[in-house]
């Protein structure tokens, strides 16, 4: 949440910034500013609104160092005032995170003759380094003692006013990267904001500072310099553009046959970088948002081919009950970003309790990643939409390669299948080429005019439909719930009405009549009835609106097919609507607030 970028080099350092932002804009987009050393002070432009806004009141200024914001807000409705750079005294910073102490330190500093103009509890950290450095000129040490001051998690870029030589940085929790680049240095919260210049970057630790000048980056931890391991951004630089597609969405959505191919090769060929689940008495899986619904599937294919105890867990929950976990339980971490808080909390709730962690991760270098005992990554390369796909379907795939290994181990699957599996998961990449195709805009056309859908299915379908009711939810804002086909009468189908879409997934075999039996009950009472199914189950037009088919593949691997066609759906159902798809109203990529 929220995106900070500084340059400091020979190049006019505002256009760097504002396009670093633009690169960032999938962290947060309420609002967005900069800050730059002008005639021996710091000149702070600010705006509401998308960084377009910010753009419209920039003014001719050329200088060489800057500081950018983009924001979601946390502390203070969006608003000018509220939103970054934040000045205090001497000091100007921008921040991603939360200062969870803030209103104590708050009334400290009012106390000390420090007066606030926003919300925000940013302003409240700008004050405390000021109020710190007014006591001991000493930049350094101002910085370190934050660490014991300031409770919770923070990314902060920190211009002091007697310093135009210099952006100093620092972070805990919060991630930050350092770039060299030929033309000056940059310091940032994620890739994508550096990816124009150089891949070549630095990741700072917790507590790390670092003091990033024209020529140099001086990095620091515990008052003493330190040197860090230069890194390499290794996937294409393409994976962060939009490459001609109109929303980043629907090229992360094409883009899903090439990375499970890439993936495929690299994990399929390598089974020994793929963890034995069987030897752990139980598993719980632990995550956020779309990667709690891939832990669904990863648990209910656990089960199937492990015959162990697996329960998912939505992490924010999960941090606070109370949990049978001890050495012998692995607890599976599953986050895109690798930064989301409630996910880190359980992480190392499950640490302090003895349990092995496993992390399956996009982002390289991130907290999940660097924390667990053991970390998988998925290799998706940016993901840039706020609404999930590629990684999503890379997070199952990781799972359902768990339960192929454990189902080799626990002798389930045997020599023959073992080599049809195979098969099937690298015909993966051309039945999702195939489904690509489909004619996606009839459908979406009449869910488009509904205020309410309902998506059904049973086990593995009906865990894929959670999924895919939240694609459509989260951006066309139409209201979408999911429920296993068999619930849907106990009160919920009082709610279908003339026309009200009623999305069904039936992919297996075993259970297929009872949800087509569920689909009759909804369109006796007038629901428009989309099925999404496997070609090889039959089933009779006369009960359903329209169908969507799709090639049988052994549950390993469907639910991973079975997802595109709902992907593309929610995709062409907000774009009907002419909603901004990449960013969808209130909601953040990374979630790192609790
Ligand atoms: C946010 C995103 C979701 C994501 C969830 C968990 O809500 O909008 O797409 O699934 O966070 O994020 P993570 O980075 O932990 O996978």
């Amino acid at each position: 949440m929220c995106g900070i970028i500084g340059y400091n080099g020979n190049k006019n350092a505002i256009p760097i910034v504002i396009d670093g932002l633009k690169n960032l804009e999938y962290r947060g987009y309420d609002s967005s500013g900069i800050a730059y050393f002008h005639n021996e002070k710091i000149k702070i432009i600010k705006e509401k609104g998308r960084i377009s806004e910010l753009e419209k009141i920039l003014d001719d200024d050329t200088p060489n160092l800057c500081i950018g914001h983009t924001r979601w807000a946390t502390h203070g409705k969006p608003s000018k005032v509220n939103s970054h750079p934040h000045k205090s005294g001497e000091i100007t910073i921008v921040h991603n995170g939360i200062i969870e102490n803030y209103a104590s330190l708050k009334e400290d500093l009012i106390k000390e003759g420090y007066t606030f103009l926003s919300e925000t509890d940013t302003e409240v950290a700008a004050a405390m380094i000021d109020y710190l450095y007014s006591k001991d000129n000493d930049k350094l040490k101002v910085l370190e003692k934050l660490e014991d001051i300031l409770r919770g998690s923070y990314a902060l870029l920190i211009l002091f006013r007697d310093d135009p030589d210099n952006i100093y940085a620092l972070r805990k929790g919060s991630p930050l990267i350092v770039a060299k680049s030929k033309t000056g240095n940059l310091v940032a919260s994620d890739i994508p904001a550096i990816l124009d210049y150089t891949k070549d970057y630095y990741l700072l630790d917790e507590n790390d500072i670092a003091i990033i000048g024209k020529n140099d980056i001086k990095f620091f931890k515990d008052g003493k310099e330190i040197t860090k391991n230069l890194l390499t951004f290794e996937f294409d630089i393409s994976s962060a553009k939009k490459d001609g597609y109109k929303h980043y969405m629907l090229k992360e959505i094409y883009e899903q046959p090439k990375v499970i191919r890439n993936y495929l090769d690299h994990y399929l060929n390598n089974m020994d970088l793929i963890p034995d689940l069987s030897v752990y008495e139980k598993v719980h899986i632990v995550a956020c948002g779309s990667a709690y619904h891939a832990g669904l599937i990863g648990n209910y294919l656990f089960e199937e081919y492990g015959d162990m105890e697996v329960t998912c867990y939505v992490a924010s929950e999960y941090r606070y009950k109370k949990n049978f976990i001890n050495d012998k339980t692995l607890v599976i971490l599953i986050s895109q970003s690798g930064e989301t808080a409630d996910t880190i909390a359980s992480l190392r709730l499950a640490k302090e309790k003895g349990a092995k962690t496993l992390g399956i991760v996009n982002v390289v270098g991130s907290t999940i990643a660097r924390e667990s005992d053991q970390v998988i990554y998925i290799n998706a390369g940016c993901e840039i939409a706020v609404a999930t796909t590629k990684a999503y379907t890379l997070q199952v795939l990781t799972l359902s390669l768990c339960a192929y290994k454990l189902g080799i181990i626990k002798g389930k699957i045997d020599k023959n299948r073992e080599l049809e599996l195979k098969k099937s998961y690298y015909n993966l990449s051309k039945e999702i080429e195939e489904v690509l195709n489909f004619d996606y805009k009839k459908y979406a056309k009449r869910i488009a005019k509904s205020k309410n859908a309902f998506f059904i299915g049973r086990l593995i379908d009906y865990y894929i439909c959670e999924e895919g009711s939240l694609k459509l939810k989260e951006i066309s804002y139409i209201h979408s719930e999911t429920y296993p086909a068999g619930e849907l009468k106990h009160g919920t189908i009082s709610l279908i009405e003339e026309n009200t879409p009623v999305i069904a997934v039936i992919t297996d075999k075993k259970i297929a009549e009872k949800t087509i039996s569920n689909i009759k009950e909804v369109r006796a009472r007038g629901a428009y009835t989309l099925i999404l199914k496997n070609k090889d189950i039959e089933i009779s037009p006369d009960i359903y609106d329209d169908v969507m088919e799709i090639e049988e593949l052994n549950d390993l691997v469907s639910s991973i097919l079975t997802i595109v066609p709902l992907q593309m759906l929610a995709y062409h159902v907000a774009d009907s609507l002419g909603y901004d798809i990449d960013k969808p109203r209130n909601l953040a990529k990374s979630v790192t607030v609790e």
